[in-house]
């Protein structure tokens, strides 16, 4: 196969999540949580590339979003944090979901998840003909008006048994930045406007988990806290619209299924006065995968009121010092709802000389590797020294770079194609004379000859 053009036909298909998540196992992307036990409902475990990939989401968003700029400061905060933290906030009174159980057959839901259910702040109707899904009694009659279930994962912390000593996993990372801004004032002497960003997990005893990494009870989030002036707080909310948008853009999400959603006061949360979902077009509906929302001084306040503490900013640059409780606009972003819009708008099948092919055409910036390098044959000594030289070489360049030397070179191309690997290097016999390689791309399959010392440039030309 090897120096010979592959031939490419794009088929249509349509997949849903069953090809994602076959995948995902078969090339250890994701694996069920603790799934040797039978697993553990809300918990996924990320393999050897899915860890590739998040992490390079993670310096993707890092890149952009405080690297790129000079207004931004990066917090990584504890996940237990002192109870009233949470009681400030309101999320032990209000961090909740409406539960429902079928009197039928014992099982619970989340209520406005059930099909025939549609929820809108306080009020809710119920169709005649929805059904329970476990046991297929109807909804009306074998289930009461819905109670409200927290949210949070309680804890105790040290050996004392009592209520004193009860926290909870955070169930979003935004709380640690709020209770850290005088901190960061004091220490950092940061200018108005900024922001403050943190990557790392929140905890979410969520009624119904469920769509594979959509909806967990442990997830990742990367959020930002945006500090304005009061007065200047739409402006900015439209400059973080546009960054968001930029960004998913550049990360490869297929731009077509992601709808900007305006959320009403009615399904705002309560601290909100205006929230923007981005959402994403899932196999399984259109549905949020990000959210921006304007946040007002309520934290602040919340925490300032609570702790005794003056969370305000003190602007000295005008001719007299003017103190204020900043607002706050929060881009923020779930982690793994990114690993799986990006894998739903990277899947792709055709055929390739005459066969059905599986591939990922994710962007260099985020795919777990940038090139696969192999020798032509395994077992001749020259090839593989050869091969091992430029994959050192191309190591030092690009870093995430795979030997593979499985299987015949069709079977390693495919297997490349299927984790998205946009490049396959291969050394032949005519390297070894002439010191140039096959350098082959992921998404066409076309071949050309490039000399070892070009490899990087040329890579680096198509990447951008
Ligand atoms: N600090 C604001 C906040 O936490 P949110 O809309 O509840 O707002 C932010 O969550 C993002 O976190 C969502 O847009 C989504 O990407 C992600 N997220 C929320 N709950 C999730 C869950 N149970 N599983 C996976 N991701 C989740």
């Amino acid at each position: 196969m090897n120096n010979k053009e592959e031939k490419n036909k794009n088929i249509n298909i349509s997949f849903g999540m069953e090809e994602i998540v076959s995948l995902c196992k078969r090339r250890g992307f994701v694996f069920q949580g603790s799934e040797i036990y039978g697993g553990l409902s809300g918990t996924y475990d990320y393999g050897p590339l899915g860890t590739l990939l998040k992490n390079n989401i993670k310096n993707s968003w890092l890149d952009k979003f405080v690297h790129g700029r000079d207004d931004m400061y990066l917090l990584d905060a504890a996940i237990l944090m002192n109870q009233k933290v949470w009681q400030a906030t309101g999320h032990v009174d209000h961090f909740s979901d409406p539960l429902v159980e079928c009197k039928k057959c014992k099982s619970r839901f989340r209520f406005d998840t059930l099909d025939g259910v549609s929820v809108s702040g306080i009020n809710f109707k119920i169709d005649p003909d929805a059904t329970c899904p476990k046991c297929g009694a109807l909804i009306v009659g074998n289930m009461d008006e819905p109670s409200l279930f927290n949210m949070m994962f309680s804890t105790k912390v040290g050996a004392v048994d009592d209520s004193a000593a009860t926290t909870y996993l955070r169930p979003e990372t935004a709380q640690g930045i709020f209770v850290n801004f005088k901190n960061v004032v004091d220490s950092m002497n940061p200018k108005m406007p900024f922001g403050i960003a943190q990557i790392g997990k929140a905890f979410r005893n969520e009624i119904t988990p469920r769509d594979f990494i959509f909806r967990l009870r442990e997830l990742e989030q990367m959020e930002i806290e945006y500090f304005v002036k009061p007065g200047d707080w739409e402006r900015y909310f439209e400059y973080w619209k546009d960054e968001m948008t930029e960004w998913m853009e550049d990360i490869g999400l297929d731009m077509k299924k992601i709808h900007d959603e305006e959320i009403g006061e009615q399904d705002r949360a309560h601290y909100s006065s205006r929230t923007i979902d981005f959402e994403f077009e899932y196999p399984f509906g259109k549905k949020e995968l990000y959210g921006l929302a304007y946040r007002g001084g309520y934290d602040l306040s919340k925490h300032a009121e609570s702790s005794g503490q003056k969370l305000q900013y003190v602007d000295q640059s005008g001719e007299s010092s003017d103190v204020f409780t900043p607002h706050v606009i929060e881009p923020s972003f779930g982690l793994d709802r990114t690993v799986l819009a990006i894998l739903l708008s990277a899947y792709r099948e055709d055929e390739m000389n005459d066969e059905k092919r599986v591939y990922l055409a994710l962007s260099p910036k985020v795919s777990p590797y940038v090139c696969a390098v192999s020798p032509l044959l395994k077992n001749k000594e020259e090839l593989v020294m050869k091969a091992r030289e430029v994959f050192r070489n191309m190591k030092d360049a690009f870093g995430r770079v795979v030997w593979d030397d499985n299987g015949n070179i069709g079977k390693r191309y495919r297997r490349q194609d299927e984790i998205g690997t946009p490049f396959c290097i291969t050394i032949d016999f005519e390297s070894l004379e002439d010191g140039s390689v096959t350098l082959r791309d992921r998404d066409t399959g076309e071949q050309e000859r490039v000399k070892i010392e070009d490899l990087e440039e040329t890579i680096n030309s198509k990447i951008k």
